[in-house]
């Protein structure tokens, strides 16, 4: 039977890492994680979350799937959003898509994905939404790109349209949803200026 025992030399070593660093770091934080963000992002594997933002684990909440989509049927997105609001009281929800985005450009073409199409609908949702905007885009790549941030704003919006958050905005609980990109080229993000904090 293969076991991957590469991975688990790397992980005692990682471990060992930052046990020598922080003398006690997993036995504090197994006790409780106090994160103050929540990412939502692609589960594009060049797109880890704390590593972009260079936090150690116990420092964000995550929730990854392709292309970044938050639905309003998805059990499973909406329990991580309740959980972090609710439970773990984060602070900050972040949306990040990335430039590059290989669920975005599927949604753009006429090619049979399998089951994934259905899921990509939801991008395909988001184009209608802006069609003018982006039929009026000559160049395919700007074109891409542009659904790439238009997309994390409507899943902005749609995390702000969800009961948990709406209730928190309600209650007046510190919360703030933001809208990132990330591009792959040069492992920078960039903040799209849509940060909600309240009902508006
Ligand atoms: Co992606």
């Amino acid at each position: 039977m293969k076991t991957l025992k590469s991975l688990f030399d790397s992980n005692r070593i990682w471990a060992e890492q930052i046990e020598k660093e922080q003398p006690g770091f997993f036995e504090q934080l197994s006790k409780q994680q106090t994160p103050e963000y929540l990412w939502i992002g692609c589960a594009d594997s060049r797109v880890p979350a704390n590593e972009i933002i260079n936090l150690p684990p116990g420092e964000v909440f995550v929730h990854r799937n392709i292309a970044n989509v938050v639905v309003h049927t998805d059990l499973n997105c909406l329990s991580v959003i309740q959980y972090a609001v609710e439970v773990l009281k984060v602070k900050h929800i972040i949306v990040c898509g990335h430039y590059g985005c290989g669920g975005v450009a599927a949604s753009l073409d006429d090619n049979d994905h399998g089951l994934i199409d259905n899921w990509l609908q939801h991008i395909r949702d988001v184009y209608r939404f802006h069609s003018a905007e982006l039929d009026s885009i000559e160049d395919p790549t700007a074109k891409k790109e542009r659904l790439c941030e238009l997309n994390v704003i409507e899943q902005v919006g749609n995390v702000c349209a969800t009961r948990t958050v709406r209730t928190a905005f309600k209650n007046g609980q510190n919360l703030n949803i933001h809208g990132w990109i990330y591009r792959l080229e040069d492992g920078l993000l960039q903040d799209l200026g849509v940060t909600v904090t309240g009902l508006e």
